[in-house]
């Protein structure tokens, strides 16, 4: 467990990570069972959807290094050419395109492998490339847990305006986001890992 280093990196990064409040709760137990037992019955359903009723943290989301694209973006650098020091340094190859590959996909794109994941498109169907194109980079449920339970209460609590606890959310899926959420991908043993910074 790196706990010091991730709560540094939370603790320094609060101005980077604009799509979150800063607020990591710290109940490990719960989020380390979700985590080691990702896919229970629930299937991602891809960022699009977050932002439908979430524009202002899918806008703050946007300008993070999580988005697939920017500054420089958690999927683009995945791509033939990005960020060449940081790959020789990693001993990756800069000229190769790593969108593709199985150790690369876990980390920088949303649920790859698990039901409703990140799945390798097919280039002759439009269906699975708007599929993957909305499930590229450290997405809303890479840290929140797939909507496919949560997303349908939460639009019942839209519609009837009603009250609700979070342990409702939670019960359909939703993590809570503590520091074993981001230890999960901020690892030693990611093959991009070349320094603490990466913890
Ligand atoms: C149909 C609208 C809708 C959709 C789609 C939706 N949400 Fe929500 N979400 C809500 C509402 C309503 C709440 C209750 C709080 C509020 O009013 O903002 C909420 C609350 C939340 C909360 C805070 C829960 C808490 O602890 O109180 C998180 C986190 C969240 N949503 C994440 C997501 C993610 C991730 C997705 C996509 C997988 C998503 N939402 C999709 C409407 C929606
Ligand atoms: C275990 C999770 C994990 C896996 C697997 C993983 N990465 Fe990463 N990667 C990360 C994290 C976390 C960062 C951000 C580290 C930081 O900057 O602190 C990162 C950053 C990077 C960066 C640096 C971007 C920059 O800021 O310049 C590159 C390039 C990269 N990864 C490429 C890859 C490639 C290529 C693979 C597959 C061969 C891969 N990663 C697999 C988690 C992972
Ligand atoms: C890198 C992890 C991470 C990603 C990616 C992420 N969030 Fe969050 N989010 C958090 C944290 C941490 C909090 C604050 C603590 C908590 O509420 O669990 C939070 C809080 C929220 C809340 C509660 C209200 C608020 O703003 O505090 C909503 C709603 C939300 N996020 C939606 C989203 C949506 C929609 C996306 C994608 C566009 C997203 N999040 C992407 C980590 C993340
Ligand atoms: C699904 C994997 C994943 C999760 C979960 C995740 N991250 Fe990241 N994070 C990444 C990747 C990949 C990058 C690299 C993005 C880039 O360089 O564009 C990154 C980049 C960052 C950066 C920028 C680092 C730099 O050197 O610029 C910070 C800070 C960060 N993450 C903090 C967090 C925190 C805090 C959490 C938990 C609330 C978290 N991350 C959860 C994968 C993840």
């Amino acid at each position: 467990m790196k706990n010091v280093a991730v709560a540094a990196l939370i603790a320094g990064s609060t101005a980077v990570l604009l799509a979150m409040s800063g607020r990591i709760a710290s109940g490990e137990d719960r989020a380390g069972a979700a985590m080691s037992n990702p896919s229970t019955t629930h299937e991602f359903v891809g960022t699009k959807k977050c932002r439908m009723c979430h524009s202002k943290q899918y806008a703050s989301w946007l300008k993070s290094p999580h988005a697939p694209s920017g500054t420089p973006g958690a999927w683009d650098i995945l791509k033939r050419g990005a960020s060449p020091e940081k790959k020789r340094r990693a001993g990756l190859a800069v000229d190769a395109d790593y969108t593709g590959d199985e150790r690369c996909l876990g980390c920088h794109a949303v649920g790859f492998g698990q039901p409703g994941g990140y799945a390798v498109p097919d280039p002759e169907h439009g269906r699975s490339q708007r599929a993957a194109a909305v499930r590229r980079g450290v997405g809303c449920e890479a840290c929140h847990g797939p909507g496919g339970g949560f997303v349908q209460i939460m639009r019942d609590i839209r519609n009837e305006q009603r009250p609700y606890r979070p342990e409702e959310l939670h019960s359909a899926g939703l993590l809570p986001v503590t520091q074993v959420v981001c230890a999960s991908c901020h690892s030693d043993n990611a093959p991009c890992a070349t320094s603490p910074s990466v913890r």
